[in-house]
């Protein structure tokens, strides 16, 4: 069967595209990374992908006059590359209501920790901030609001009283890199049905 292609979109590190790239190798993830777009041409995902050989394109901002000129470009290379889905990871912009209506249902992010808590940009220091004693990762579809669409998985992730802001974005990071291949592989396979914001998986 021909596997699923994907489109993930990142603007730094691309540890999250890394473990969608070693789940795609070995076959834990049925699909493929057909092009990796980022919004900055710094970003080191840039370079995992050319280490992996896949397609990598780089959208710069500042080259379109408004936000949803820039998504038209964004939407016209995922739809060139023949993507499925498109995942974000660890992509920092926001993106328009024309975007996220395009590809609903079939756009995916990822959030450091257990929304509605701690959205935004800064999750891990603010769970750490205000002393909550678990915090987690998100897997959930987008919609029109930041971190709000519906929910597909959630992974806790209790805090210990001697982290640091650095010890426990690595084990978050750890639970997301085995969590969005799984969130990714159960959309793909069609065992999740959105109504409303509840996602029902079928087992
Ligand atoms: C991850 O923590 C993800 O949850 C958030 O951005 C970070 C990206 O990390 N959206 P990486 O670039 O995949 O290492």
């Amino acid at each position: 069967m021909k596997r699923a292609l994907l489109a993930v979109c990142c603007s730094g590190n691309g540890t999250n595209l890394q473990a969608l790239l070693g789940a795609s190798r070995r076959g834990t993830l049925q699909a493929k990374v057909a092009i990796v777009v980022s919004d900055d041409p710094r970003a080191y995902a840039l370079k995992r992908a050319l280490a992996a050989k896949i397609p990598a394109v780089v959208i710069a901002p500042k080259a379109y006059r408004s936000r949803q000129a820039f998504d038209r470009q964004l939407a016209r290379v995922i739809d060139r590359y023949g993507a499925r889905l498109v995942v974000l990871a660890g992509f920092m912009r926001l993106l328009s209501p024309w975007f996220v209506r395009r590809f609903r249902g079939r756009l995916l992010n990822i959030h450091p920790a257990l929304l509605p808590s701690f959205s935004g940009a800064h999750a891990v220091r603010d769970a750490l901030d205000h002393g909550v004693k678990v915090t987690g990762v998100t897997v959930h579809f987008v919609d029109e609001k930041m971190d709000h669409g519906p929910i597909i998985l959630q992974a806790a992730v209790p805090i210990r009283e001697t982290d640091t802001e650095k010890s426990l974005q690595s084990r978050l990071h750890k639970t997301e890199h085995q969590l969005y291949p799984k969130a990714i592989q159960m959309v793909l396979d069609g065992k999740v049905r959105v109504r409303g914001r509840i996602v029902q998986i079928r087992h």
